[in-house]
């Protein structure tokens, strides 16, 4: 049977630790919105074959700020945490017939607008025969620090075979919903940890160390200088 590869963007977050009333999805960098940039990494992939967006029930901005890709749909299904809004989405397409259960779905940050079509592309190709599905991740570069109760470091840790996770994070739609279905969704921060939890092991792909998530207020600089890179 073929597959579709299907691109499911959570957007329903309010980035609090970024600091500012405007939702950071919403930030004008250079000429577009965060949000629009990432939704053009995706329109501009013809391996993908359409882009959901996941957006909260009573958001204003999406109608105003957003130009839908022509193979895009938003779902105004956002949840009380990224995994929530990642499982609504998830479902939805699900019941709406626009994903089938063996299509693959490819998880990705609304704030990961850097996404180079090399680290994208080298993700597809990896993970296309595999049933375990794989994220883009990045060894660990730095050493690792155990903090005590004081901040003060209590030990250090081995940084070998230690890996960053980004995304996409890509799954078969079925698995994907076994997964979520099976965890608290207030406890994980990202779809391959709900996978391990079967006891499945999703691949490991090399990322991209420009494929950052805008956090904190003074990233927008970087994300702004790497936009212009790409
Ligand atoms: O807050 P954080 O940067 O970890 O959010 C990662 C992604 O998950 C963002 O794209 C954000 O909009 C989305 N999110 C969501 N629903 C939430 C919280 C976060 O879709 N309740």
């Amino acid at each position: 049977m073929n597959t579709r590869r299907i691109a499911l963007i959570p957007a329903a977050g309010i980035g609090s630790r970024f600091g500012s009333e405007l939702p950071k999805q919403y930030v004008q960098i250079g000429e577009k919105t965060v949000l629009q940039h990432t939704l053009d990494v995706f329109a501009a992939n013809e391996r993908i074959d359409h882009i959901a967006v996941v957006i909260s029930p009573d958001d204003s901005y999406f109608d105003v700020l957003i130009n839908l890709p022509h193979n895009g749909s938003v779902h105004r299904v956002g949840g009380s945490s990224r995994a929530q809004s990642v499982f609504n989405g998830v479902n939805e397409l699900v019941d709406l017939g626009i994903a089938t259960l063996s299509d693959s779905i490819l998880v990705h940050d609304a704030a990961r607008c850097c996404l180079p079509q090399t680290a994208l592309n080298r993700l597809l190709d990896h993970t296309e025969h595999n049933y375990n599905g794989g994220i883009l991740a990045l060894p660990v570069a730095d050493t690792l620090k155990q903090q005590n109760a004081h901040q003060h470091i209590a030990r250090t840790v081995s940084r070998v075979g230690m890996w960053q996770a980004q995304t996409p994070q890509l799954f078969q739609a079925a698995l994907l919903q076994r997964a979520l279905a099976n965890v608290n969704l207030n406890h994980i921060t990202d779809e391959a940890s709900a996978v391990e939890q079967l006891g499945i092991s999703p691949m490991l792909v090399e990322g991209d160390s420009r494929n950052i998530k805008l956090t904190r207020a003074d990233d927008a600089a970087l994300v702004a200088f790497l936009l212009t890179q790409m």
